[in-house]
């Protein structure tokens, strides 16, 4: 195994881009409306914010939801002829934007574009009567933004522009508290330009590698570095394919996504049995790994707090590493396309992202993919 922990501790200097995790991600999808009616009635994300024609937006209608400390915004167009509708023709539904959480929006920006990001939103200042929020933002893979908000002189329900979403449908929370990590998706030889632009634009160190020794042969083939901000709240693995005797799932999304784009977001939990139970209940979809995974899982993770067989009937995956171990599993796509998923994910201490569980895993999405005959 040739993962290589490369910095061990996270420098504490040199920060010129102080982040406190992300504010929110926006996807762009074909109907909000309904959307935002799966995100609550399948995850429990309860109605936050709302804009539209009635609030003054023409182009566009945005739903907000919130789960906890996890914010996310479903966009879907008006008109034909808008950037969106040409950006979901193209994607279908997917990631536009992973907002984070700044100090300083203008000096983000300022700082950013100096080191050779490229703006995507110059600096500017909402208000109304609640404060303002100040954003600005940068581009990164594929047509994904970085947008930076700064929200300390707002106390709105989530920006100007938006009014509170009230409804008389409520689905009880399932225990999702905030974002944990972001992948993207790159393509070929193109993680470690993207491993370059988040070390020299935004100041983020490569804390872990895989290579594709580490995750290939007959597996679906890829390679892997994760990207982490000083304080480790933002972290983003960037995949790129690499050459394996079947198509890699990297190679799927890229050509169902028909480009680079998010991969997965991961949301944290602190009950992962109880999340997952739920989740389930409501009709998320997940991958399978076989029964056998169970069969000598202690031998390779050692003592945990859990009960097998709770883990085992969910199918919940557990990873070890030196500081501890994590439960995770990953949902099947949630659109039709083969493309973007969740991780619902519990650490306990481990800091990781699951590599010892990359093989079984894989075999369940190649299964997946051989079912939609793109193996
Ligand atoms: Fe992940």
């Amino acid at each position: 195994m040739n993962t290589k922990q490369t910095n061990e501790m996270l420098p504490k200097t040199s920060d010129f881009l102080p982040l406190h995790g992300t504010d929110y991600v926006e996807l762009y999808v074909g109907n909000a409306k309904q959307a935002a009616h799966y995100y609550k009635t399948a995850f429990g994300f309860q109605s936050l914010a709302y804009a539209g024609p009635e609030t003054g937006v023409k182009d566009r209608v945005s739903y907000v939801l919130v789960q906890n400390k996890m914010r996310l915004m479903l966009t879907t167009p008006l008109h034909s002829d808008s950037p969106i509708a040409e950006h979901h023709k193209k994607h279908g539904d997917g990631v536009k934007v992973l907002a984070l959480m700044v100090d300083d929006a203008y000096d983000a920006h300022e700082q950013t574009t100096k080191r050779g990001g490229v703006s995507c939103l110059a600096p500017k200042t909402l208000s109304d009567a609640n404060g303002e929020v100040r954003m600005s933002g940068i581009k990164t893979y594929g047509e994904v933004e970085h947008l930076f908000i700064e929200r300390k002189n707002y106390n709105g329900v989530f920006m100007p522009g938006f009014v509170e979403w009230k409804s008389v449908y409520n689905p009880e929370p399932t225990g999702l508290l905030y974002v944990d990590h972001c992948v993207g998706n790159v393509d070929w030889n193109q993680m470690n330009p993207w491993v370059s632009f988040y070390e020299n634009v935004m100041g983020f160190k490569n804390i872990l590698s895989f290579d594709d020794n580490d995750i290939s042969t007959e597996y679906s083939a890829l390679m892997s570095k994760v990207m982490s901000n000083g304080n480790g709240y933002v972290k983003f693995p960037i995949n790129e394919p690499a050459e394996g005797k079947r198509k890699s799932q990297v190679e799927e999304y890229l050509e169902f996504y028909e480009g680079e784009g998010v991969q997965h977001v991961a949301i944290a939990t602190l009950d992962i049995v109880s999340t997952v139970k739920q989740l389930m209940a409501r009709g998320v979809e997940f991958l399978k790994v076989p029964n056998s995974y169970y069969d000598d899982l202690l031998d390779r993770v050692g003592p945990i707090e859990e009960d097998i067989e709770p883990l085992k009937e969910l199918g919940i995956l557990v990873d070890r590493d030196d500081e501890g171990y994590l439960l995770q599993l990953f949902t099947k796509p949630v659109e039709d396309r083969p493309t973007m998923f969740y991780e619902i994910i519990q650490r306990k201490g481990a800091k990781s992202f699951g590599k010892g569980n990359f093989k079984a895993l894989f075999e369940a999405i190649e299964r997946e993919q051989a079912n939609r005959g793109n193996l």
